[in-house]
């Protein structure tokens, strides 16, 4: 006998159970039970309830997404896991597909999360996001001897509020997410081992930092990385410099407005020593993905100043196979991608036809690949001059989160 159905306190030690079989909380160490607690009083929890116990949880919390300039609202499923004995029962599948209907009921223009493996969400309607680049080198490398060394801050977890308040204000380039509930920050906080944070105050106001895991002191992580300018960031990668006497690597996700190659001396030499070690100096993943919820709000984001392309849409969303009460983005539309840019329900005749699943359709809105390479690969379809004025009009910058969640 399942059921789905919201949280509640009394599931708090089956959820405990899940959450230790899958190795992602201790259940015998303090701080990582006081991660569990602060990130379950974020809220937006259901549970699979198998013969009397939680076996399946799922979580998706209020957010936004920078679309070229544009804040839109955004859905972040944060936490998705099954117990050892819930496995393979369709508990996660069902517990997801509710979540995005939840988020997109809620006014969520657009769905995001991180994945363990392609084609679980795809199901659902994601498709992947855009490579992330981690690079890890050597800090005393870091050619910035003309960036000014500025002492930093010690933070701690009494500073969480400040440290989300600075995610939350940081700079926001293209597909940069922010997550709404502070105790979010402050659960991960708690789950970082050996955990570090270091900062800079602008007029009192805690305006940049960086908050990560530490292998004693050899080997440092970032997970948080917030800064409102460039010269702010510089700040932060000065401060990984000076470390650098007793720090051997640091690991870092490259942040969205910079190539830290530049900033790297002998990047390469990095790479070919780090060959046959356990140092892995480049890393590249597509680790999110993403779904669209509201077709008008992300097309109407859209801001093309070249000639219009206008075109029939026709799109299929496999969230309405789920029974979720909320039958996705499938439909007919007149798509006008433009300054502005918008869309109409029902098709025009006369006009080329694009084919599509959400999935792929998410990714073109976003940037993430051209609708040609899609087209070649079988993922939509529209004939080639559609795709050929698609690919111009659709040109950004590639998305990134840069909110690891
Ligand atoms: C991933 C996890 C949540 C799945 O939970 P689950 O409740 O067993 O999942 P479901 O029963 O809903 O779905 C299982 C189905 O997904 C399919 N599936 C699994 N991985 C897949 C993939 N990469 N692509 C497509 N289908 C996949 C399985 O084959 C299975 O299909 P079947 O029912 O036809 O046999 C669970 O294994 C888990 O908790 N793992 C550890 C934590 C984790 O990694 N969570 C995900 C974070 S993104």
């Amino acid at each position: 006998m399942v059921e789905f159905r919201p949280y509640h306190p009394e599931d708090r030690d089956a959820v405990g159970t899940i959450w230790h079989e899958v190795g992602w909380s201790d259940r015998s160490d303090e701080s990582k039970v006081e991660a569990l607690d602060a990130l379950i009083s974020a809220g937006g929890i259901e549970v699979a309830e198998v013969n009397g116990a939680a076996e399946c949880f799922v979580q998706q919390v209020p957010g936004d997404i920078t679309h070229t300039g544009t804040n839109l609202s955004m859905s972040a499923v944060t936490a998705v896991l099954t117990s050892h004995i819930g496995r393979k029962m369709g508990l996660a599948t069902t517990l997801s597909a509710r979540a995005i209907a939840a988020g997109a009921r809620q006014g969520a223009a657009v769905s995001l999360l991180g994945v363990f493996e392609t084609g679980f969400y795809d199901r659902l309607g994601f498709a992947s996001g855009s490579y992330e680049h981690e690079l890890t080198f050597d800090p005393a490398t870091l050619a910035l001897e003309n960036v000014e060394y500025k002492r930093p801050e010690r933070l701690t977890l009494d500073n969480a509020d400040e440290m989300h308040a600075a995610m939350l204000g940081r700079n926001r380039p293209h597909g940069s997410s922010t997550l709404t509930p502070l105790s979010l920050v402050t659960a991960e906080l708690g789950w970082m081992s050996g955990m570090w944070a270091l900062g800079y105050r602008t007029d009192g106001r805690l305006t940049h930092f960086m908050a990560g895991t530490a292998e004693s002191d050899r080997s440092y992580r970032p997970y948080f990385v917030a800064y409102e300018t460039l010269p702010q960031l510089l700040d932060l990668l000065r401060l990984v410099k000076e470390l650098g006497d007793q720090l051997q690597w640091f690991t870092i996700v490259e942040p969205p407005e910079i190539q830290l190659q530049d900033l790297i001396r002998g990047p390469m030499r990095q790479i070919r020593h780090a060959k046959g070690t356990s140092v892995r100096a480049h890393r590249a993943k597509a680790h999110w993905q993403l779904r669209i919820n509201d077709l008008d709000a992300v097309v109407g984001a859209i801001d093309w100043p070249g000639e219009p392309v206008r075109f029939n849409l026709d799109v299929s969303d496999p969230i309405a196979n789920f029974g979720v009460g909320w039958e996705g983005v499938s439909g007919n539309y007149t798509v006008t991608i433009g300054s502005p840019s918008g869309i109409e329900v029902g098709a025009t005749s006369g006009l080329p036809t694009l084919t599509s699943q959400v999935g792929p359709l998410s990714r073109i809105l976003f940037g993430v690949q051209h609708p040609s390479t899609l087209a070649a690969i079988g993922d939509l379809s529209g004939p080639a001059e559609l795709l050929a004025g698609l690919d111009r009009a659709l040109q950004m910058p590639v998305p990134h989160p840069g909110w690891d969640f």
